[in-house]
């Protein structure tokens, strides 16, 4: 399934929302104009934090065939869930370029392509740009860490936007079949405009959209979107 079009996608996290109503909270979010659903997936070993799993992806399709489901997996060995997402229904699969060697990521990035996702590849705060660059090419989806993951509701890492206009520099503007840039982590109507302007068209955001009332969520939701 392609990205959604638009230039600027919002990216809920349902990493803050209320887990006992969550078929309700993401129809809720996308009907307040969210593009698609972010799923955070932690193994509790790559970052101290246990969330979920493809049993939420298998019930989120269900309950929302239509929605793009972008799954970003903070674990040590991505390579062992790649089915069980792909038979899950998740629409595209992140993964770390921290926990691999440099000569596995195009093998992995084509096993996700060959099963049906989108790839998409992510960087943490501290991880220099440059362990990216050369691996680029053919991924839908290039993931700039703003905090380091673990938890929701952390404060915004302003350094990582530097690295972002570099990436953007290499893989030139947003294009048709190009790939797209997430950031993710501390991202609120209050930074959102600078986040875009350097050079990121996916914003993803938990606490700051499911942290309001969900009467407020649409407001927020465009805020973000600018
Ligand atoms: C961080 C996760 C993020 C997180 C964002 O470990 O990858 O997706 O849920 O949360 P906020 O938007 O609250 O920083
Ligand atoms: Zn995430």
């Amino acid at each position: 399934m392609p990205f959604p079009p638009g230039p600027v996608l919002v990216a809920p996290s349902i990493l803050s929302a209320d887990f006992a109503r969550m078929g309700e909270e993401c129809a809720h979010i996308l009907a307040a104009g969210g593009d698609l659903l972010h799923l955070d997936v932690m193994d509790g070993h790559f970052v101290p934090n246990l969330t979920m799993g493809p049993d939420l992806c298998r019930c989120l399709r269900k309950a929302l065939p239509d929605a793009y489901l972008d799954v970003h997996l903070m674990v040590t060995d991505p390579a062992q869930y790649v089915d069980a997402f792909a038979k899950a229904g998740a629409s595209n699969f992140t993964f770390h370029v921290e926990v691999l060697q440099p000569a596995a990521i195009a093998p992995l990035r084509d096993r996700i392509k060959t099963s049906g996702m989108d790839a998409g590849l992510a960087i943490n705060p501290p991880t220099p740009v440059e362990k990216i660059l050369p691996h680029v090419d053919g991924f839908d989806l290039l993931l700039v860490m703003s905090v380091n993951p673990g938890f929701s509701g952390q404060a915004f890492i302003p350094g990582v936007l530097d690295k972002t206009r570099r990436l953007r520099q290499t893989i030139g503007p947003t294009r048709p079949g190009g790939p797209r840039v997430q950031m993710d982590g501390g991202i609120s109507p209050a930074n959102a405009a600078t986040v875009r302007e350097a050079g990121c068209d996916v914003l993803v955001a938990a606490s700051a959209l499911f942290g309001k009332p969900a009467h407020d969520r649409a407001g927020v939701i465009a805020q973000l979107r600018g």
